[in-house]
Parts: C-alpha cells; sequence; structure tokens
C-alpha cells in the first residue's frame, strides 16, 4: 500500500461530533498538511447510517453513503478511521480493516481498554498501523509523549484528570452551584459527553483512559473491570463549599503508580477517584473540560501535559495527527513499525497488582446522621478503634428542619483496608442514615 499521486485517501466511519471536525481539519488545514506530508492527505470516503443531519461541512469530492465494509474495501481508502463509539460494531469494522490491508485510526479507549489484545495483536501480524492519539486526554499528544518522548525511563507515576465532561461538571457546580444534572446536559449538549454519559459519570471513561495509559507507561496488561474506580454521582454543594474551607477542589483523578521492589519486582497500583487536591496545586487549576496529566520518570522527573481532553476540534486534531504520521510511514514503505503501545506485544504481561486495602492515604468523609447526642463520638470512636487518625471534625446544623445533619470527618493518613473496616462498624449505626461519601486527598500533585 504505498498511496498514489493524489496523496494518502482516508475513510472515515462515523460521522459524528468528532468526525466532523475530522472533516473540517483536513479541509481548513489542506495546505499546511501538504506543506508538511510533501503530498496530499484526502477524505475520499465517509460512511454513517444517518445521511439526513446536515453537518455543516463541505463534502464535494467526498463518497458519503452507509456502507462501511464498501469504504473499507475501496482501493482508494488507504487508512480507515473508526469513530462509531461502543464494542461489537466498530470492533469488526477495525478487523475488517485490519484483513483488508488497511491502517486504522481510532478514537475508542472502551474498545481498547476492553479487546485491545486481539486488535494490537492482530494490528501486529498484519505489519498494520493502529493509531489513538484521540483516545485520551483528547487533544493532548500524551500518548505520543509516552511512547517515544519517555521512553528512555522508568515511569513512577502517571496521574491525571483524564475526563474533560466530569471535569467541566465539577468546575461549573464549584462556581454556580447548580445542581448536577443541570450542568450534565450543558456538557452533553457541548458535545463532550460519551454516547451513553454513565462511562463519563461514573469514572469508566477515565478507567479506559488509565488502562491504556498504565499498559504504555508499565507494559502491564490491564485488566480495566479491576481498577478501582469510582465516579462524581451524589457530590453536593456542601462537599465543594467544605473543601473551599479546608483549602482544596475536587478533582476526579485517574492515578497509575509503579511499586518497584528488591529483585526487580513490580507491582502496580492504580485507581480512578474523586479526589481533593490543594487549590495551589496545578491540577486544581484546571479547569472545564481541559485535561492534564503528569508523568514522572526517573530520568527526566515530573512533566506534564495540558489541553482540551474533549470536543469537536481538539480529538479532530488529535485524529488527523495520526492520519498524518501514519501517511509518512506509508510512504517511506514503512508503515506498522512501532509498537503503538510503546512496549513490544510479547513484552505486555500481566504485573501483579497493588490491593486496594494496602494504599495509604488520607479522606474526607461525608456521613449523614441523626441530629442526636453522642452521635459524633460514636462516629469518630469507630475511626479510632480502627487506627484512623482524625485531622479535623465539622458537624453543620441542618438548616432545613431535616432531623439529620451532615457530620465531616477530614482523617489522617490510613490504609483503606482500616477506612474500610472503620465505615463498615460506622455503617451499622442506627444514628448514620446513609452510606458516607467518601472523597480522597491527594497532596502530592
Ligand atoms: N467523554 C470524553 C470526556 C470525551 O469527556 O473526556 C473525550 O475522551
Amino acid at each position: 500500500m504505498s498511496g498514489n499521486q493524489d496523496g494518502i485517501g482516508v475513510g472515515l466511519i462515523g460521522f459524528g461530533t468528532i468526525g466532523t471536525g475530522v472533516v473540517k481539519v483536513l479541509k481548513d488545514n489542506a495546505a499546511e498538511i501538504e506543506q508538511r506530508l510533501g503530498f496530499p492527505l484526502r477524505m475520499v470516503r465517509i460512511a454513517d447510517l444517518d445521511q439526513d443531519t446536515d453537518r455543516g461541512v463541505d463534502l464535494t469530492d467526498i463518497r458519503f453513503d452507509a456502507d462501511a465494509s464498501a469504504l473499507i474495501a475501496d482501493p482508494n481508502v488507504h487508512i480507515v478511521i473508526e469513530l462509531i463509539g461502543g464494542y461489537d460494531v466498530p470492533k469488526k469494522f477495525i478487523l475488517e480493516a485490519f484483513e483488508a490491508g488497511k491502517h486504522v485510526v481510532t478514537a475508542n479507549k472502551a474498545l481498547l481498554a476492553m479487546y485491545g489484545r486481539e486488535i494490537f495483536g492482530t494490528a501486529s501480524e498484519k505489519g498494520l498501523d493502529i493509531a489513538f492519539e484521540a483516545a485520551v486526554g483528547g487533544g493532548i499528544p500524551i500518548l505520543r509523549s509516552l511512547r517515544e518522548g519517555l521512553a528512555a525511563n522508568q515511569i513512577e507515576t502517571v496521574l491525571g484528570i483524564l475526563n474533560g465532561t466530569t471535569n467541566y461538571v465539577l468546575t461549573e457546580m464549584e462556581s454556580t452551584g447548580e445542581d448536577f444534572d443541570v450542568v450534565l446536559k450543558r456538557a452533553q449538549d457541548l458535545g463532550y459527553a460519551e454516547a451513553d454519559p454513565t462511562f463519563d459519570v461514573e469514572g469508566i471513561d477515565a478507567a479506559h483512559k488509565l488502562a491504556l495509559l498504565t499498559t504504555m507507561a508499565y507494559g502491564a496488561e490491564v485488566v480495566f473491570e479491576e481498577i478501582p474506580t469510582e465516579g462524581i454521582r451524589g457530590l453536593l454543594p456542601l462537599d465543594f463549599e467544605l473543601a473551599d474551607d479546608f483549602g482544596y477542589k475536587i478533582k476526579l483523578l485517574g492515578v497509575a503508580k509503579c511499586h518497584r521492589g528488591d529483585g526487580g519486582t513490580e507491582r502496580i497500583e492504580s485507581r480512578v477517584q474523586p479526589t481533593m487536591v490543594p487549590k495551589t496545586s496545578m491540577l486544581a487549576n484546571v479547569d472545564g473540560a481541559m485535561n492534564a496529566v503528569e508523568v514522572i520518570g526517573n530520568a527526566v522527573g515530573p512533566t506534564l501535559y495540558y489541553g482540551a481532553g474533549a470536543g469537536e476540534m481538539p480529538t479532530a486534531s488529535a485524529v488527523v495527527g495520526d492520519l498524518i504520521e501514519i501517511a509518512r510511514e506509508i510512504k517511506r514503505g514503512e508503515a506498522g513499525p512501532v509498537a503503538p503501545l510503546s512496549y513490544l506485544p510479547q513484552h505486555i504481561v500481566p504485573k501483579e497488582t497493588v490491593p486496594a486495602s494496602e494504599v495509604l492515604g488520607r479522606a474526607y468523609l461525608r456521613f449523614t446522621a441523626k441530629d442526636e447526642p453522642g452521635v459524633l463520638s460514636r462516629i469518630t470512636g469507630a475511626l479510632g478503634e480502627e487506627g484512623v487518625g482524625i485531622a479535623s471534625v465539622v458537624q453543620r446544623e441542618s438548616g432545613t428542619g431535616a432531623d439529620t445533619v451532615p457530620v465531616i470527618v477530614l482523617t489522617q493518613t490510613a490504609s483503606e483496608a482500616a477506612l474500610g473496616a472503620a465505615l463498615e462498624e460506622i455503617g451499622k449505626l442506627a444514628e448514620v442514615t446513609e452510606a458516607p461519601r467518601v472523597i480522597r486527598i491527594e497532596k502530592d500533585v
């Protein structure tokens, strides 16, 4: 597959928000792209079941129909972009594209996190490229940085704000005091959210991205379902108010760390959780749909990558960047040689994980308790029994005439195991009427 004198042809399956952005970038920046490549990169064909919606882009010279298989088979299409989302249908088309000898660009982190072994394995067998920069951090070239710029390092930590929708929701709730559902709807209207926004809200999208980052950072085969994951649903204005009082902001963080022991042993800790970070930290000031990822390498030290984590044009920027890289390789006759996950496939192996119970940290705990004498001491007593030290306690008056009140505790550093045992005991107290809300505190960001 070498392209022809008209340049490299691209076919797009899935003409939604990001696909529309890709068509715009290829058209608007055609001259710059050709100057960089030395030949044009053309969108020649698009497939989508929805033929009616006006996407507001010029489709002159682009064949647009609903036939994705015909697009894949079209000899003028050298690179297939998959932007459908979901699992079964895109997986079928990606494997069909490899079968037809086509390189693939996708933004589908859910698919890669779940079925990466098969997809990356097939691409490697066939000597084809699978590029997915848009899958993590929207427009931020974080995957290329990990795979190439930081390849000399033992990576110690990868940590960041990996989901634009939830960061937008948290930022807006904090600054406007609006309800969660109102703000989420706005994020969806702005084109940030996944087709199923549960993936954003429950932390699943961030966990998909963290799974890819963890594999690329440590050569670790990650079982996505085993990443401890908590979302942002159920956070209240009170949590933002108290976070502010205590000197923190609330962010949904994805964290992966490698615990290296004697004899070269490696254990991987990974999690996605709403987290309080000091107001003065850089991550606290990453607002709206922006993302930021910090990578600490043993040679380079801390590095930070910041940019738009979602949205039409930033995500299209990443997709087209992948197209350009593959087009260069096709012209050099060398497409497919770089390990897409940074490690060679045979070197991506299962690694021991650090059990959540061993993880140490501080936490903000919000209990809902009956407004009765002695409740506070029973809660703090249960924490003390398990060796969980207390840094601060606040009890608010209900102010609404309700017979329950919020009780807030900030803990000292404790293990998740000790905290879990204390919460189990507190859950048994008749005076505690709801499950507690736990927000971890990360000071070292
Ligand atoms: N729904 C994702 C987000 C889109 O909000 O970050 C970008 O992956």
